[in-house]
């Protein structure tokens, strides 16, 4: 149990990832901390952003293969399983389509931020009363073992977004063996992937002019502030984002504008002068990239669908 200054305890994961993330050379923090209220408000603002190609580019997919998708699946019941499902924009395009063709399924949203599935559905019993929906709160790695359990039926599987992107590629790799194994005969996943590009267009998506992006990531030293009894003075630190085009790592940090101590849950962590905390990696893969990690995880690949600008790619296995 963590004591803090305050003396109340606080004893969940984000605290003890916290800590050790602080506490360890470089610093670093996991995005999937990004998204407590304020974070998914700022997230669906940055999906909104003209230079967050993303959203649109994977929206056209759905729109353009939506009926292909369903012919993919074929008329048996499923359930429709989203890892990571946010506001789900995209995954309704899916949703309307599937219930106007009267496909027999369900729709379980995994999200590890309750209050964004709290919305999602709400929004999607207002808006597609007719739609089957579980809402399962969680981190999804935690989550994959209980699928089996959850879903006795045919599974789809969303992972859309480019969240895999998140993850480094021995991650990556882990993480698509172990759904893999949590699978059954003939199940699908479809995945989406962001593309290697110009570079310029993948920094400007991470590095708005509007200061949105720099605002959802400087709100994880808010967040540490209001849950953990933190002192970050905000303004001391800045967004910095890069591209490396050989690896296809796109980095963010928070950078420390100056020397400073921070406390937090009983301790102090020191920050140099220009020191960063690693805050989250968007992975950028090419296509044959994306194949290998198929074929070194046992899936079998169907179909790739591209957006018309060839920025983005989903892309559906099957077990
Ligand atoms: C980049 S957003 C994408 C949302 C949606 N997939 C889309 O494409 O619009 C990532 C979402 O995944 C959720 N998320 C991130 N890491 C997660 C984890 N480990 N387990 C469950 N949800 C997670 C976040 O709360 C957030 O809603």
């Amino acid at each position: 149990m963590i004591q803090t200054r305050k003396h109340c305890k606080i004893d969940t994961p984000f605290a003890k990832d916290v800590l050790s993330g602080l506490q360890s050379m470089p610093k670093r923090l996991s995005s999937k901390y990004f998204y407590d209220e304020k974070g998914d408000k700022l997230f669906q603002s940055i999906m909104e952003m003209p230079e967050y190609y993303l959203t649109d580019a994977e929206y056209d997919i759905f729109e353009s293969y939506r009926q292909h998708i369903l012919n993919l699946i074929g008329d048996q019941p499923f359930d429709l399983i989203e890892l990571g499902a946010g506001d789900g924009y995209k995954t309704k395009v899916l949703l309307r389509h599937f219930l106007v063709q009267d496909a027999d399924f369900k729709y379980l949203p995994i999200d590890i931020s309750k209050n964004v599935l709290l919305e999602l559905e709400q929004d999607l019993n207002e808006n597609l009363p007719r739609l089957k929906v579980e809402g399962l709160p969680g981190d999804y790695f935690e989550m994959l073992e209980q699928l089996n359990n959850k879903s006795k039926i045919r599974k789809v599987i969303l992972f859309i977004g480019a969240n895999i992107g998140n993850l480094t590629r021995a991650e990556a790799l882990h993480f698509l063996q172990k759904l893999h194994q949590n699978m059954s005969k003939g199940d699908l996943l479809l995945i989406g992937f962001d593309l290697k590009k110009d570079p310029e267009i993948i920094l400007k998506a991470y590095n708005d002019s509007a200061g949105i992006t720099a605002a959802f990531n400087l709100n994880l030293l808010h967040r540490m502030n209001r849950e953990l009894n933190a002192d970050f003075d905000v303004k001391a630190f800045k967004h910095w984002e890069t591209y490396n085009p050989i690896s296809g790592e796109t980095k963010s940090y928070l950078v420390s504008k100056k020397k400073q101590n921070i406390h937090l849950l009983d301790e102090t962590i020191h920050f140099e002068a220009w020191e960063a905390i690693d805050v989250e990696l968007s992975q950028k893969y090419s296509l044959s990239e994306i194949e290998n990690f198929a074929k070194n995880t046992g899936f079998q690949v169907i179909k790739h669908l591209f957006d018309q600008q060839y920025y983005f790619v989903d892309t559906i296995w099957q077990k």
